[in-house]
């Protein structure tokens, strides 16, 4: 039993499935009487989720890319104070629906923002935490583009495919650069043949 923390990250672009496979795993640590504790990012505190509001909130949709930047960091620093510090300190796995991996890939990547400038964000915002294990849940943003509908096509639509392209290129790169700890999925498969593949992945290094 692994007794020191464990944080699991989820990462990938838009439409590859990644809430489902995080609700999934939680479903599937739960049985194994594996203490976990999960949180979406942006979001995880009653601050960071206010903060989530307001980034997707179409109103505002001519924010600078600097402020959206700087709201994504303020959220991390709220949920990696209150949450994830606390939780892995306790001994228990933390969960993540995205972390800072996924401001370097839509921010530094995306958008295009300067990379060095991010890590160094993202390390402050952060206070020098890393995953223990990530999974980089992959899909071609042509078939993501597919699968989407309603409201988060729109969203999908507005930020266009060329952007969508190049984050999915970032999240290629991070994963080539932190090979210890990233898992790279093919999300095109079948939901259960995926988080058949997340829970093998996740019990060969919590047992090492
Ligand atoms: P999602 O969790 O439903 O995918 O929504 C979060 C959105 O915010 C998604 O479009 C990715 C984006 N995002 C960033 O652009 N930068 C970040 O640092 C984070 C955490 C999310």
């Amino acid at each position: 039993m692994n007794k020191k923390g464990f944080l699991v990250t989820f990462e990938g672009g838009e439409g590859c499935g990644k809430s489902t496979q995080t609700q999934l795993f939680c479903q599937f640590l739960k049985k194994e009487n594996i203490n976990y504790f999960m949180a979406r990012e942006p979001g995880g505190t009653n601050f960071a989720e206010y903060i989530r509001m307001l980034v997707k909130d179409p109103t505002f949709e001519d924010k600078s890319v600097m402020s959206e930047l700087l709201l994504f960091e303020a959220a991390r620093s709220d949920v990696v104070e209150k949450i994830v510090k606390p939780t892995l300190k306790s001994g228990s796995v933390m969960v993540l629906d995205r972390f800072y991996d996924s401001t370097l890939a839509y921010q530094g990547y995306g958008r295009q923002m300067d990379k060095d400038m991010i890590n160094y964000l993202n390390e402050v915002a952060t206070g020098g935490i890393v995953p223990d294990l990530t999974f980089y849940l992959k899909i071609s943003p042509e078939l993501a583009f597919e699968r989407k509908k309603g409201n988060e096509l729109d969203r999908f639509e507005l930020a266009g495919l060329e952007f969508h392209k190049r984050v999915e290129q970032g999240f290629d790169e991070i994963a080539k650069d932190n090979p210890e700890r990233y898992v790279i999925i093919d999300a095109s498969q079948d939901r259960n043949e995926v988080q058949k593949q997340i829970k093998q992945a996740f019990l060969e290094r919590y047992n090492a």
